[in-house]
């Protein structure tokens, strides 16, 4: 089984893959620890200032490429991952479910208000401008969707191993 957790920023990818990851006795990947990797970027910003965001949308590609034959892994993608269908066409190959986790946008903002790692966590208006723009992209691209406002991360995660169980 290999699932990517897909999402906004700050909906919570991280911390349900850890939790996913104990569950089923899986490892988990980290895309954008990865995206680091390959960048030799100390965080975020210094990727960002390396290549912009076209270098961290090439990196994707990359990685889902290297792990479309890879089975068994939780993968916590970055939240401009349906920014490019190849890499979740990729990332389906090999057994691969696509689970998007839905947070409000009130619920993300609350989250992140006081964020400083995200590069493109700026100004609130653009913010919600991007995450209006990608969530038809999120739905259009999951196998399955968890509502996630006001759930604990145990039980999103059991909610996702439910689902798979019973075939969705
Ligand atoms: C991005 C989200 C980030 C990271 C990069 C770009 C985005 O990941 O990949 O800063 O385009 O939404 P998280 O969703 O883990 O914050």
């Amino acid at each position: 089984m290999k699932i990517t957790l897909i999402g906004f920023m700050g909906s919570g990818k991280t911390s349900v893959a850890q939790q996913l990851g104990h569950l089923l006795r899986l490892p988990v990947l980290e895309m954008d620890d990865l995206i680091l990797k390959k960048t030799n970027a100390k965080n975020m910003h210094e990727a960002f200032a390396i290549g912009g965001e076209l270098l961290i949308r090439e990196k994707e590609i990359e990685i889902a490429k290297e792990y479309s034959t890879i089975d068994n892994t939780i993968i916590s993608s970055g939240g401009g991952i349906v920014m490019n269908k190849i890499v979740l066409d990729y990332l389906k190959m090999t057994f691969g479910k696509v689970v998007f986790l839905n947070a409000s946008f009130s619920t993300i903002a609350c989250r992140l208000a006081d964020d400083k790692l995200r590069p493109l966590f700026s100004n609130i208006q653009d913010v919600e401008a991007l995450y209006r723009f990608r969530l038809p992209l999120y739905l259009k691209y999951s196998d399955q969707v968890i509502e996630t406002d006001g759930k604990t991360v145990d039980r999103i995660a059991e909610e996702i191993v439910g689902g798979f169980k019973h075939g969705k």
